[in-house]
């Protein structure tokens, strides 16, 4: 997720309970290919690079080889076990300049570009999708088979079409249907908040892994507590906000540029904070703060006065 899956938001995940697989926030193929600034950041798997995809999205099919071929250069400690391409992303600003889901009308194209990614990297490698512009199943079929005779290891799909907001809810008949036509294990995306929605798609819909977004922000806990609460290790030790918090910010000091601390910390407690008694209230307060420093006063200020929001039921603000 852009400006929050970075190496500080996964080593917070790791530290809580770390998911099986994460995928870094999008970066642009030509920008990582032309050194531009901040490019490693973006591209930076670790902690855990062995179970970490780099996400790419490209406006033309000839730069993925580029950038694979980087990445497949590095050294091991910053070389991912997984490559991912995006193919879902429908804001407006990728989708015009041609990357993301602009690509789903082009399937030649886009198969193009699986296979120079394939030709350049041996590891996994995988696309992430969505419905596309219209509810078309034939046309989605055929687009992901195009990218499934190039060379994918497995899709992430987010059924939901281009301009389906997410106060709508995932069409998750569609991805049933896919995955049961689909060679490859594909992996259920949206909405997926708890070990009953989980097993659900995996029992159900056919999914092969479910992806959590959103709801690992402002849960980022979630992962190890689903852990275990499906092999029965369940403890009920509360959570305490306040210090995954302050945990947060220092990680973002000490793994994420300068020019990029204030920001990231915006938008991760854009979420963390949604499920605060008082959200609004503190959400305006550390967007408005200005520095990192009078962050850290508003949330010290805020559990004062709001106690009863800093220990929590680990299982609190899943919308279920
Ligand atoms: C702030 C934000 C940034 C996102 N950035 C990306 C991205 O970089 N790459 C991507 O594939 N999807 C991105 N997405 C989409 C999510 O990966 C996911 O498909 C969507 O949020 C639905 O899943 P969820 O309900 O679990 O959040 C982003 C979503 C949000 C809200």
């Amino acid at each position: 997720m852009v400006g929050i899956t970075n190496r500080a938001f996964r080593t917070l995940l790791a530290e809580l309970g770390p998911p099986d697989y994460a995928f870094t926030e999008m970066a642009s193929a030509e920008a990582f290919v032309a050194n531009a600034q901040f490019e490693e950041f973006y591209t930076d798997p670790r902690p855990s690079a062995q179970a970490t995809s780099i996400q790419f999205y490209a406006r033309s099919a000839s730069i993925i080889g580029k950038a694979c071929a980087k990445i497949s250069s590095r050294s091991e400690e910053t070389r991912p076990r997984g490559i991912d391409i995006n193919f879902g992303c429908s804001a407006p600003h990728i989708r015009r300049a041609g990357g993301g889901s602009a690509w789903s009308s082009n399937p030649e194209g886009a198969a193009e570009l699986v296979s120079l990614a394939r030709q350049e990297w041996n590891g996994i490698l995988s696309a992430k999708i969505r419905i596309g512009s219209v509810d078309d199943y034939q046309a989605l079929l055929m687009f992901t088979s195009r990218l499934v005779e190039s060379g994918l290891d497995f899709i992430s799909f987010h059924p939901r079409m281009d301009d389906q907001k997410f106060r709508r809810k995932p069409l998750y008949d569609v991805f049933g249907r896919l995955a049961n036509d689909c060679s490859i294990p594909l992996v259920a995306n949206g909405d997926i908040k708890d070990q009953a929605g989980i097993l659900e798609l995996l029992n159900s819909k056919g999914a092969y892994a479910a992806m959590i977004g959103r709801e690992a922000v402002r849960r980022p806990w979630i992962f190890g507590y689903i852990r275990s609460e499906m092999n029965g290790s369940l403890k009920k030790e509360p959570i305490d906000r306040y210090a995954i918090a302050l945990r947060y910010v220092d990680l973002v000091v000490e793994m994420l540029p300068r020019p990029w601390h204030m920001e990231s910390c915006r938008r991760f407690f854009s979420y963390y904070c949604e499920t605060f008694s008082f959200a609004h209230h503190i959400q305006y307060r550390l967007v408005n703060s200005d520095s990192l420093d009078s962050m850290r006063d508003e949330l010290r200020d805020y559990f004062n006065q709001v106690p009863a929001d800093r220990f929590i039921n680990p299982h609190f603000g899943a919308r279920l």
